[in-house]
């Protein structure tokens, strides 16, 4: 069983497209061939707004379980023992105030939300940190990194997440090597920008149910990279 948080101080990186599209790859790899069985793959979001819920609700069949838990801290601490299951992803609250704990407190600060979300750091296994391809989400990524995730030594990866190749090859490299300096470890993987995941959440569609056409094909299989470097799939 492994736990993943996708976490990012800064709104809007990808936090949701990634938990989402990487439970559904994962359940799509290991999920049972009878339908009627129970998928060993969870989404579980503590963002009070709930957008990875609201997507999973538009979904036609569900081919793993949806979890709203922001306010159930109680159920968050027994999360490593869900019975069956072997990966969950965690989806985080699009901002976090990280202005609390330059006195040495912790600087996640009080409050539900950030209750909910020291309960999942204390039970991560690995922390997947999406970054743009832009500058303005390299402050957060540093003090998200420094401040909440390198204090509890949790192992982390950096993803790139939301390139869009047509922009040229520029702004990748500049990211990359903002993640090399720093001496973050930084996924090969690069989740590009696709129209496709844009719509994705509206029209209540994961990955694994894109149409076969060459685009779509594209598109999702930067999460089937991505798991596989994550080195999810093996072991049912
Ligand atoms: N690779 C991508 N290609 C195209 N659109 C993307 C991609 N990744 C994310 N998006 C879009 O960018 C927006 C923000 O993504 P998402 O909601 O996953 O980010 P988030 O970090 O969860 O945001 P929040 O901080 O608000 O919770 C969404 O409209 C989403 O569909
Ligand atoms: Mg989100």
């Amino acid at each position: 069983m492994a736990i993943h948080v996708v976490l990012n101080q800064k709104g809007g990186v990808g936090k949701s497209t990634i938990a989402v599209n990487l439970a559904a790859v994962t359940a799509d790899v290991l999920n049972d061939d009878d339908p009627e069985a129970s998928s060993p793959v969870a989404a579980v979001s503590v963002d009070p707004q709930g957008s990875a819920v609201w997507w999973a609700a538009r979904m036609k069949d569900l081919p793993f379980h949806v979890v709203q838990a922001h306010d159930d801290l109680e159920g968050l601490a027994g999360i490593k023992n869900l019975p069956g299951i072997k990966h969950v992803y965690i989806d985080t609250p699009g901002w976090i105030d990280l202005s609390a704990g330059e006195d040495g407190d912790d600087p996640l600060g009080r409050g539900p939300s950030a209750d909910a979300l020291r309960a999942v750091l204390d039970v991560a296994d690995q922390i997947i940190v999406p970054i743009e391809t832009e500058p303005l989400s390299f402050d957060p990524t540093a003090r998200t990194i420094n401040k909440v995730i390198r204090p509890r030594g949790i192992p982390y990866l950096v993803v790139i997440n939301n390139w869009d190749p047509r922009d040229g090859h520029g702004d990748l490299r500049e990211t990359q090597e903002f993640v090399k300096a720093n001496g973050w470890p930084l996924a090969k993987t690069v989740i590009r920008h696709y129209k496709l995941h844009a719509r994705a959440s509206a029209d209540g569609q994961v990955v694994t149910e894109y149409p076969l056409n060459r685009v779509a094909l594209q598109a999702r299989e930067d999460f089937y990279r991505f798991a596989l470097e994550l080195n999810i799939g093996g072991g049912r």
